[in-house]
């Protein structure tokens, strides 16, 4: 009936302001192949050079994903394109033609038929000499290109072929035109209205309630618009209606205008709101699409269970400490069967503590009790050389706190560790990165202003049952130039050990100094360096490599003693960042082992920002269980990166399935490999030390996928029992071949257990 209603008001809209509802094409588009030309040429602007014969790429993604491996510094791309002067029809405001670009990764210069019509970054095109430009690369990669004109610009030939050329430079990495929108339109009403729902997070109220507040802003400092904001909140797989609201606003210039929403319960399942503006006078409508959380990790039961690693490795003679991750009604009681002799657990903190002097095996058994019931969980101890025997999950400063960290900001985050729940699931780590640092006196590291007293802190993170960690540098200075460890290894590790550390991030940065263009064997010294310190401290210490992949480090990182090594360079909260490095791990997956784990770098959900400001994370909640899915089927350290004071229950629900952890702490300690790769989706499989195996089920695209699995052409065999890991349900037997849905950009997660009754019968 609503619905109804606000068809109605907006086809009133429309007839009183004399529209029709058919359209013109509203846009040309520009997402073509484009002629491709890596370097720098003076001719490559004009319109007299003759494209025929050049490479063409598409510009909706880098470069190099798409054969142009390494390309780093100029290249150019090119395009013809009739612009009809029906277009000025077209928009809300007539005078003024658009040219988007999507994002250009770093810098660019734009030439509308050999005449320069915009630039960012590249300070100075000098057309007699290109090679004397100069690109100003940092902090334009991730901008949205989009470039005004006149229509009465000479330099637009209306009615006829034009031809656009872009001048690129990238300093490194992926390079290029990227994402999107690409093309041509009049200046529209979206130019001036724009919606921010990123930027407020989601609310949780009270009674299981769900609130979204969004931003309206008219960026327009002249006109006000008035219109109907709409806000229709509805179950995306059958459409039904959770909430809707017309509402009659007005937007006064400049303002920024504050809206919201409430459904009555946290989605289940996947749940979208479409909000939109319709602008009275002229009917045009702006709308975006929101995709709400929803959670599918179900609650946690009042018995007790024990949860995270099987197998834990030690040191002979080095300090133990372990905490049995158990959930279940308050309070639990933890015991130990078997425990090797040096060892002891504290029955109501479930902390083994002390050391174990015999190298060996120990099978032990883990119980855990309270009113309601008995969990015991067989627990397997290593004595020998290696560490590390599953991932190490925990939290790192510096996705969310950046160069800001301070000692108050790391115990609050041990300590919300701890009181949100998350230890009781297995992670345990509390991770400073950059920013601790002073200067080194009487060749010792000094910590600065912000962290009066280490050995304190290690004391106090260590009290509540967890691990902590430090950072720093095998150069004369970190990434966020602080004292790095050059020249003073030994002093630095023998510091961190006294100090009572258990994993240190060591970061190539201004190594660069010592080896601009290291060799194989200029890539492995610094970290043979560190390894020997790090040895003979008598403390198990991770040790994390952070060299960003160069030269493979998945090959030979273990033999520097690494215990995990970043693949790649830094991650960001987006879906490019996201997929782009997490998709592209099958290359070191044979590398991956207990004690030796590939790091394609920390998590990006919740509130995040790299330095004091912090913002809701930019992927959506499909994308967020892509992410926990992905890292957790490529056996990764799993590191939060965000403000662990502002855990709300979607993020929990990612962090707390102990099924889902359960695959990244699988003892057997194998990366998942990619079985199916193309641009639509991907599959993924990861072996389990019980001889099952689970699928990581992808979605690459922007629409809902019906996927079918034909598990033959996978590998498998005929019949097996297969359950959905997050939402913990068996879904039944298959023979050979399923479907499955998958949400845009989503992720599902199967575990394939062979069904031994008909495995029997066979
Ligand atoms: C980068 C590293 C980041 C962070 C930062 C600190 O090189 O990749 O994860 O540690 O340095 O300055």
């Amino acid at each position: 009936m609503k619905i109804n209603v606000w068809f109605g008001i907006t086809l009133l809209f429309l007839i009183l302001a004399g529209c029709s509802p058919e359209k013109e094409q509203s846009s040309i588009s520009l997402n073509q192949p484009w002629q491709f030309y890596p370097g720098d040429h003076i001719r490559y602007p004009g319109t007299e050079f003759n494209d025929t014969t050049r490479a063409t790429i598409s510009p909706s993604k880098p470069w190099e994903r798409q054969g142009f491996k390494n390309l780093d510094g100029y290249a150019w791309y090119r395009c013809t394109v009739m612009i009809p002067s029906s277009l000025k029809q077209q928009g809300y405001f007539h005078d003024t033609l658009q040219i988007s670009l999507g994002k250009i990764d770093d810098c660019d210069q734009v030439f509308l038929n050999g005449k320069l019509i915009g630039e960012n970054g590249m300070t100075v095109y000098d057309e007699r000499d290109p090679d004397t430009s100069f690109a100003e690369s940092y902090g334009f990669w991730d901008k949205p290109r989009h470039y005004l004109l006149s229509v009465n610009d000479p330099r637009i030939r209306w009615d006829e072929e034009n031809t656009i050329a872009i001048r690129v430079y990238d300093s490194g990495g992926l390079g290029g035109l990227f994402d999107g929108p690409f093309e041509l339109s009049m200046l529209d009403l979206e130019d001036y209205i724009h919606f921010d729902a990123a930027s407020a997070g989601f609310d949780y109220g009270p009674g299981n309630c769900l609130t979204k507040n969004f931003t309206i802003e008219n960026r327009s400092s002249a006109e006000g618009f008035q219109g109907v904001l709409s806000m229709n909140v509805f179950n995306t797989r059958n459409r039904s209606c959770l909430f809707r609201k017309d509402t009659l606003v007005l937007l006064e210039p400049g303002s920024l205008n504050t809206f919201s929403f409430t459904i009555d319960n946290i989605p289940t399942s996947p749940v979208s709101a479409e909000v939109s503006f319709t602008e009275g006078a002229s009917g045009i409508p702006i709308s975006g699409i929101l995709d709400l959380p929803y959670i599918l990790t179900p609650q946690v039961s009042v018995y007790p269970r024990i949860n995270g690693a099987r197998v834990f490795g030690v040191r002979p003679g080095s300090p133990f400490l372990f905490k049995v991750p158990a959930t279940g009604k308050a309070p639990l009681s933890y015991f130990a069967e078997n425990l090797p002799e040096g060892l002891n657990l504290h029955a109501s903190t479930g902390i083994i503590s002390g050391q174990v002097n015999e190298p060996g095996s120990y099978f032990c058994s883990l119980i855990v009790e309270n009113s309601v019931g008995t969990a015991k969980e067989p627990f397997r101890i290593e004595v020998g050389d290696l560490i590390s025997l599953t991932p190490p999950l925990g939290w790192n400063s510096w996705n969310c706190w950046g160069l800001s960290v301070s000692d108050e900001k790391v115990r609050s985050s041990a300590l919300a560790m701890k009181e949100s729940g998350l230890i009781d699931h297995g992670w345990s780590y509390i991770n400073i990165d950059d920013g601790w640092e002073a200067t080194h006196v009487d060749g010792k590291i000094a910590t600065n202003e912000k962290f009066p007293d280490m050995h304190a802190l290690c004391d106090y993170v260590h009290s509540l049952g967890l691990k902590i960690g430090i950072y720093s540098s095998p150069g004369p200075t970190t990434c966020g130039g602080y004292e790095g460890s050059y020249g003073f290894e030994q002093a630095d590790a023998d510091s961190y050990a006294s100090w009572g550390m258990d994993y240190l991030k060591y970061d190539w940065c201004s190594y660069f100094r010592i080896a601009p263009t290291p060799n194989q064997e200029e890539l492995e010294h610094p970290y043979r360096i560190m390894e020997k310190a790090l040895l003979s401290t008598g403390r198990d210490i991770h040790y994390s490599l952070c060299q960003y992949g160069m030269g493979k480090v998945w090959k030979w990182g273990a033999s520097v003693g690494g215990n995990s090594w970043r693949t790649t360079g830094d991650i960001t909260d987006t879906w490019e960042s996201l997929s782009g490095i997490g998709f592209s791990q099958g290359a070191c997956s044979q590398y991956a082992n207990p004690g030796h784990w590939n790091d394609p770098d920390m998590l990006v959900l919740g509130w995040v920002g790299w330095g004091p400001n912090l913002h809701y994370t930019q992927l959506t909640p499909n994308e967020q269980y892509t992410h926990i899915t992905l890292w957790s089927m490529l056996a990764s350290p799993l590191l939060l990166g965000n403000d662990l004071s502002q855990l709300d229950p979607f993020t929990m629900n990612l962090l707390t399935n102990d099924e889902v952890l359960a695959v990244n702490q699988d003892p057997l300690g194998i990366q998942a490999i990619p079985v199916v790769q193309n641009d639509f989706y991907q599959i993924w499989t990861k072996g389990m030390e019980d001889g099952s195996s689970v699928l990581g089920l992808f979605n690459l695209t922007e629409q809902s996928l019906n996927l079918g699995v034909n598990l033959q052409e996978l590998g498998f065999g005929e019949r097996y029992g297969i359950r959905d890991l997050w939402q913990q349900r068996e879904l039944g037997k298959v023979e050979r071949y399923f479907e499955i849905r998958i949400e845009p950009h989503g992720a599902r997660m199967i575990h394939l257990k062979k069904d031994m009754k008909d495995f029997v019968k066979q």
